[in-house]
């Protein structure tokens, strides 16, 4: 257990969920994963940076052949001036007609999420699975329903385990939230 108070930048987060027990919730998706997706060679698309460590140790607790890969989104603008569109970066292996699985740190508004979807769509997949290590159902603005949820969480601002706060706090292997 790390300590339970620290200092990112200019603000304060106490501790707030210890590596144990992500480690848990972790364990029960993988047995969903491992069961739901037995004889479809599920591709893994791990969304960098923030899903790194959620992914090793979910994909750790995977038993079914399976392949992996790691994708980037870069946002640009869209042909109109507001709309903001995620461009998928990396994604080199062939997705057409296979079960993909997304593998994301964290689902806020969905916004990020819904853009990526909408992407992948255009690829001719099998279909589309969701795991979010975190979800905020109270921030949620998109009809978005995830297959795994490791665990919901109230819509606190968090690092740790991936997560950041200004590019820092991903290695810590607690979560911690931004105290108010
Ligand atoms: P959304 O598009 O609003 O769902 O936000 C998704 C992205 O925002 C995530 O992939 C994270 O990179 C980032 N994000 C959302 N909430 C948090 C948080 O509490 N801590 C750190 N990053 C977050
Ligand atoms: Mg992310």
């Amino acid at each position: 257990m790390g300590m339970k108070n620290i200092k990112i930048n200019d603000k304060e987060f106490e501790l707030f969920i210890e590596a144990e027990k992500i480690e848990k919730s972790i364990g029960r998706i993988a047995e969903q994963i491992n069961a739901d997706l037995k004889g479809k060679n599920p591709l893994f698309i791990v969304v960098l940076n923030g899903a790194f460590m959620f992914a090793a140790d979910l994909l750790k607790k995977i038993t079914i052949p399976c392949e992996i890969t790691f994708v980037r989104l870069a946002s640009y603008r869209g042909t109109s001036n507001t709309e903001s569109v995620q461009k998928i970066l990396g994604l080199t292996e062939s997705v057409e007609n296979r079960t993909v699985v997304i593998v994301e740190d964290i689902i806020d508004s969905g916004n990020t999420l819904t853009a990526l979807i909408e992407e992948l769509k255009k690829h001719h997949l099998r279909e589309i699975k969701i795991a979010t290590l975190f979800l905020k159902p109270g921030a949620l603005k998109y009809d978005l329903r995830p297959d795994y949820v490791a665990m919901e969480l109230p819509p606190d601002f968090i690092v740790g385990y991936g997560l950041d706060y200004d590019g820092y706090g991903r290695n810590l292997i607690d979560i911690y939230k931004l105290k108010n």
